[in-house]
């Protein structure tokens, strides 16, 4: 083992080369494609951006009018795919209702489990885009009691999920605009951010030739911890301890200094990021515009708000470069559109699908790409012998 690197955490291992997304940590830099996040974020729509990181350009009108058609058509599940959801408890998470359902999608389509076939990449990458927010809506549904809506497909993707979302079959859902463009928004600002883990995840089980399915189910797992997409749920159970203990949050800074009980300041810090996260500079004023709307719960937000204040001015935030993150702001503004926490790290699930499809898709076609498999440093036994 002489000659191996031990990096834990792969702080300092490229496992790709991506022409995808690129940071610039030190500068709080975020890029698709080469475009810069802001530019993105005022012009684009997630559906175009979506097409942009699969295909490295962004459509022309034609090309993206297509795109959302072809998607559209494609939004229908297979009935027997509803016989899934029967068999989890009414209280489970839906993260991994989505990651289990999205998996049983590679039983469904034998015609998509070839990873060097180009028309079965294709399809797999739109039944993905179509097919996704319907489970995701699915999980949801399950997890109310009420029945599960078809999707109308002169709805815009985003209108489409909500209605699956909120909808009910007695009634006609009304769509907000404010709401539509907001979600919309924070889906695209997910919507890539290179190596992270659950990309790293879906490249990891793609590379061993795995369907798209099975490596974007894995990524789903990947995004449900705490430390990853679960960190937007944990950021507003953290606000809503604080709220509901009338804690102050120099308090709550002490017991995250002391490292009390392994708590930290959720929705804070980086692997990359050692500077303000420039998703996070954007929610940040979309939750203060949008909570106006909607008039969702301004003391939450002004509990993350005097939070960030206090942590930005703090050595101890300041010795480790930690910053708010992509997660900080966008519970307060989930909830205020009327999503349950247990929600929360599945629409980040549906922001960062495009992303896991594009990385996998150029994973599959670099010739360069090999099975991921790191190696160790061996701390176990010496040769024993049984029974001596
Ligand atoms: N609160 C308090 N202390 C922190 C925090 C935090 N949020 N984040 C890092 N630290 C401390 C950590 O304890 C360590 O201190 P010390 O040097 O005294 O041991 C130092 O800062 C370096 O942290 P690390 O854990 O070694 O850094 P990492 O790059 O391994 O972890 C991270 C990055 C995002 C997992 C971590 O910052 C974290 O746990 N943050 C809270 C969870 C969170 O918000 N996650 C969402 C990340 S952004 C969206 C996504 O990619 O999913």
């Amino acid at each position: 083992t002489g000659d191996v690197t031990y990096d834990p955490g792969f702080m300092n291992t490229a496992n790709a080369k991506s022409a995808v997304t690129f940071i610039d940590g030190d500068e709080g830099v975020l890029r698709y494609r080469g475009y810069a996040i802001e530019d993105l974020a005022k012009n684009s729509s997630f559906m175009e951006v979506a097409y942009l990181l699969i295909y490295g350009e962004l459509p022309t009108a034609d090309t993206l009018a297509a795109w959302e058609e072809n998607i559209a058509r494609h939004t229908m599940v297979h009935e027997d795919i509803k016989n899934f959801f029967g068999g989890f408890p009414r209280d489970a998470h839906p993260m991994p209702v989505l990651s289990s359902s999205v998996s049983a999608l590679s039983t469904f389509y034998s015609d998509s489990q070839d990873p060097f076939d180009e028309e079965q990449v294709h399809i797999s990458t739109i039944r993905l885009l179509a097919k996704v927010p319907v489970l995701a809506s699915y999980a949801f549904k399950k997890s109310l009691g009420q029945p599960f809506m078809y999707p109308k497909n002169d709805l815009n993707y985003v209108e489409n999920f909500l209605r699956l979302c909120f909808g009910v079959p007695a009634e006609d859902y009304e769509i907000d605009p404010d709401v539509v463009k907001a979600l919309d928004l924070l889906l695209m600002l997910h919507a890539d951010h290179e190596q992270n883990c659950s990309t790293s995840t879906v490249r990891l089980v793609g590379s061993a030739h795995a369907n798209m399915f099975a490596s974007v189910s894995a990524g789903i797992n990947a995004l449900y911890g705490p430390l990853h997409g679960g960190a937007n749920e944990a950021v507003l159970n953290m606000l809503r301890r604080i709220q509901s203990e009338g804690m102050k949050p120099e308090e709550f800074m002490e017991k995250v200094k002391n490292k009390e009980d392994g708590v930290k300041l959720m929705g804070f810090g980086h692997r990359v990021y050692k500077n303000y996260d420039p998703r996070a500079k954007i929610i940040k004023s979309t939750a203060e515009e949008i909570l106006v709307k909607l008039g969702g719960n301004d003391e939450l937000l002004e509990i993350a708000q005097r939070l960030e204040e206090k942590a930005l001015a703090d050595d101890y935030f300041i010795e480790r470069k930690l910053y708010p993150n992509v997660d900080f702001y966008t519970g307060v503004i989930y909830k205020a559109m009327g999503f349950p926490e247990k929600m929360f790290t599945v629409l980040f699930a549906l922001g960062r699908l495009p992303g896991w499809i594009a990385q996998w898709r150029e994973m599959i076609e670099d010739p360069e790409t090999k099975i991921g498999r790191p190696r160790q440093i061996y701390t176990g036994h010496p040769l024993r012998t049984y029974g001596a």
